[in-house]
């Protein structure tokens, strides 16, 4: 029933914490888990205009997407040492716009993420991400807090 799972990470101790719960869903007969991670390009843009239009944006976003790939596979050794089928994902682009497509493209059963990610204001209840995927995508999602 579960059989493809999403887990969107910013490779935050909340996304981390998913990594328990695909464990323990593991006998519901998940067949993959496809651990994303979307580089934001507004904060590289961002970056850009603090440094007066000098960033090379294609260069930064070429970097940013192969050190996400590699970070990738250290981050979900957890998941690969118990014995499910692991594949990985590095999108461009709003985070949450992302994780609502990739999880429609790829037709996945279930979204997993964290109810919160880096940010630290501890009145903060839900991320803005969690917030949107929550609202709009068509899939379940599960929150992990
Ligand atoms: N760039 C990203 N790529 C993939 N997944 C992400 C990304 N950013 C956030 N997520 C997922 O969304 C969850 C919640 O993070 P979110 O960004 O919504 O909260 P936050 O960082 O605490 O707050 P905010 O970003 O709104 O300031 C994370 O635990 C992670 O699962
Ligand atoms: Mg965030």
């Amino acid at each position: 029933m579960i059989s493809r799972i999403l887990l969107p990470t910013d490779f935050s101790e909340h996304s981390r914490k998913c990594f328990d719960y695909i464990i323990k869903l593991k006998d519901c007969g998940i067949e993959e888990v496809i651990i994303m991670h979307v580089v934001d390009l507004k904060i590289i843009r961002e970056t850009d205009v603090i440094f007066d239009g000098e960033v090379d944006e294609e260069q930064v976003i070429e970097r940013s997407i192969k050190q996400a790939e590699e970070k990738l596979k250290v981050f979900t050794e957890p998941l690969a040492e118990n014995g499910l089928r692991i594949s990985f994902l590095v999108k461009i682009g709003n985070p949450c716009s992302e994780i609502i497509r990739a999880a429609d493209e790829m037709n996945v059963s279930m979204i997993v993420m964290g109810h919160r990610g880096h940010n630290l204001a501890e009145e903060l209840l839900l991320g803005s991400n969690s917030e949107k995927v929550i609202r709009k995508s068509s899939k379940p999602v599960l929150l992990i807090k």
